[in-house]
């Protein structure tokens, strides 16, 4: 099949693997469709952008990446209405990000125009691998690594800027039991945790498989210096309910600037919910889940979408959260309302769906 792009080479897979897919049955971010977008920073600037066949790749044992872990990614959806028409949802939120990302890590900028064609082609191409209905979508992974073969300690001179597409149903199967970090932290004034870079979630590998030990599938993250602001929860950020309200914790160089946080934001305000974004202490939350005023906790995250959080501890005390399935949680009224959009089955006052045409 031919795709012509002003600015994309693409070279279409000869077959598809499409057909050895379970769809019922996905394993999050473990099978991937037949192309990817592939484009080489070199001799200062972004060289011509391709789209290939998915397939492995070789680099230098001394590319960049490998030892300074130079590398960011973002985490981006596209979902399909019963029409069959294609949709990103808020696609330039994460443009932005990456590059900023990217910014942060001395990685240069990747260009817009190239982002989107780059984008919408890889969706044209392997768009049988967007099923229809809610609950269903094709994860996005951009990314840049530094793929120069120097070991010297500073930033590369050579990257490559991908995007590969895994179809997804839902990453959390269940309600999410967490920790509250006392001890390790993810990130720090003035660091990298505002950015999408890979270590921050390296980084979180080893005291989230202890919290798994006790029975915890996440950290939920604390600052560094106190451990008694609630920050994210490190694949999501987090809105707590206390009676009517929901809080969150204000974006700084320590969180992730979520595009589902932000959307719930806006959709609180839409359906007026008061959602106060402050700091939020542990020793609130706590007292709000012992005098029975915190009726919920979950997560937001593009992968997570919204997923419910059902216990947490904290130096030793475990608070379960009853509420958790009340027919009337904000967690099931946010998920259901961004779905909506996101599927074009509601109206999209804030023009966040992006079509593929
Ligand atoms: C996303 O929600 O896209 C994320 O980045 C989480 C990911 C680490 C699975």
């Amino acid at each position: 099949m031919a795709i012509h792009t002003d600015k994309i080479s693409v070279e279409t897979s000869e077959t598809s693997k499409i057909n050895t897919v379970d769809f019922s049955n996905l394993d999050f971010g473990r099978v991937f469709t037949d192309h990817m977008f592939v484009c080489d920073y070199e001799d200062g600037k972004w060289q011509n952008p391709k789209i290939m066949p998915y397939q492995a790749m070789t680099f230098e044992p001394s590319a960049r990446v490998f030892h300074y872990g130079q590398a960011v990614f973002e985490g981006m959806k596209a979902y399909k209405d019963d029409d069959g028409k294609v949709f990103l949802f808020r696609p330039k939120q994460n443009f932005e990000r990456i590059n900023k990302s990217s910014g942060r890590l001395a990685m240069p900028a990747f260009p817009e125009d190239y982002f989107f064609e780059g984008l919408e082609t890889l969706l044209k191409l392997d768009n049988d691998w967007i099923k229809p209905g809610v609950g269903n979508s094709l994860y996005l992974r951009p990314f840049v690594i530094a793929t120069e073969p120097a070991i010297s300690a500073s930033p590369a001179s050579m990257y490559r800027f991908m995007i590969i597409c895994s179809p997804a149903k839902s990453y959390y199967n269940s309600a999410v039991r967490v920790l509250i970090a006392d001890h390790y932290s993810r990130s720090a004034n003035g660091g990298v945790g505002a950015a999408k870079a890979a270590g921050n979630y390296a980084a979180q590998f080893y005291p989230t498989s202890l919290a798994q030990k006790k029975g915890f599938q996440q950290v939920v993250w604390t600052d560094a210096d106190t451990h008694t602001l609630l920050e994210e929860a490190g694949t999501m950020n987090v809105f707590f309910r206390v009676n009517d309200k929901l809080i969150t914790a204000p974006t700084s160089d320590r969180i992730l600037d979520g595009v589902t946080r932000k959307s719930i934001i806006q959709l609180a305000e839409d359906l007026g919910i008061t959602c106060e974004v402050r700091p939020v202490t542990v020793a609130e939350i706590k007292e709000a889940a012992k005098d029975g005023s915190l009726k919920e906790i979950f997560g937001a995250g593009t992968a997570a979408v919204i997923s419910p959080i059902s216990a947490f501890e904290h130096q030793d005390e475990l608070f379960e959260i009853s509420s958790v399935d009340a027919e009337d949680s904000y967690a099931k009224l946010f998920k259901q309302t961004l779905l909506n959009i996101q599927h074009n089955l509601s109206e999209d006052k804030h023009g966040w769906r992006y079509e593929v045409k």
